[in-house]
């Protein structure tokens, strides 16, 4: 984390991520039928790409799979070894495009949506959200070979509430992108709600898409999502990236990692910073 460079606010590894890259973001065209996804870290990024992929792909609307989506087109990944917008460049429409940036620092045909351009941001709650991203950088940092570096959860609980972390503040991040609430072109879905009632965020997302499938189809596509169905899936495709990011998929993990101390700090933060948004979370 010591390593990361700041970019207009926000932190970036420079293994993954270089300032050219992020610079040609915000003029990056977004063609008329994308599907942007627009997640913070650890929201359920994967798990929302799955099924936005699934979906078009039964409707017969794209025979690409998620191997060849790019996890951010900001950021270069070692086994695509050219920056995600890149990649994307050549893929026939309609493409997923996925994006972790804030909202100042995104595309501005996302920002400012024109056409038929459809944008989908998972938000999740920012305690579990930070236990999940504290074990993936231990995995991440332990798979690079630098053990030394993986930093312990008190310290990466702070960098949390200082905005000290990938991609920046949580809140700002949630509520850049919260002001495109009411623009239709947007569609807002949460984590909770996904693990609550999966079947009606895919209803949702089918709507939203404009995608039509039999009932048998659909429960097929949401039955093979379940945290086990999907997670043994990546297990087997050999990705270890994949099997970095299937830790728990519940609800509440916050609890077994927060002391109360920690829990009122956060608390406070969450408080003060989402006040009077309208924007909230479910935390079990
Ligand atoms: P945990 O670390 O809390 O288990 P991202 O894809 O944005 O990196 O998010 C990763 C988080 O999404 C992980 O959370 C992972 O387990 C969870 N996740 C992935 N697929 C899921 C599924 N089918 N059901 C529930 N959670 C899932």
């Amino acid at each position: 984390m010591d390593k990361w460079f700041e970019y207009k606010g926000a932190l970036f590894d420079p293994r993954m991520f270089t300032k050219e890259s992020l610079d040609v973001i915000p003029d990056y065209v977004i063609r008329d039928d994308d599907v942007v996804i627009v997640t913070y870290p650890k929201a359920g990024t994967n798990w929302i790409i799955e099924i936005v992929n699934k979906l078009l792909r039964a409707a017969g609307k794209t025979d690409v799979t998620t191997e060849d989506i790019p996890w951010a087109i900001e950021s270069t990944l070692p086994q695509f070894g050219q920056p995600g917008h890149v990649i994307l460049k050549d893929q026939p429409s309609p493409r997923i495009l996925h994006t972790h940036l804030p909202y100042h620092l995104a595309p501005n045909m996302v920002t400012n949506p024109e056409g038929k351009v459809k944008a989908i941001v998972l938000m999740r709650n920012p305690k579990d959200t930070v236990v999940s991203s504290h074990h993936f950088n231990r995995k991440m940092q332990a798979s690079l070979g630098a053990p030394s570096d993986v930093t312990p959860w008190d310290k990466y609980l702070q960098c949390f509430l200082d905005g000290k972390v990938m991609y920046g503040d949580f809140y700002d991040h949630a509520l850049g992108w919260w002001q495109m609430r009411d623009d239709p072109h947007f569609l807002f879905l949460k984590y909770e709600d996904m693990k609550k009632d999966l079947s009606s965020v895919v209803m949702k997302i089918k709507e939203f898409l404009d995608i039509t499938l039999d009932d048998v189809t659909t429960a097929s596509i949401i039955e093979s999502f379940s945290f086990a169905n999907l997670t043994s899936a990546w297990k087997t495709s050999g990705n270890q990236l994949k099997t970095f990011i299937a830790r728990k998929g519940v609800v509440g993990d916050w609890k077994n990692h927060f002391s109360e101390p920690q829990s009122e700090a956060f608390d406070a933060r969450y408080r003060e910073r989402l006040e009077g948004t309208g924007l909230q979370f479910d935390f079990e």
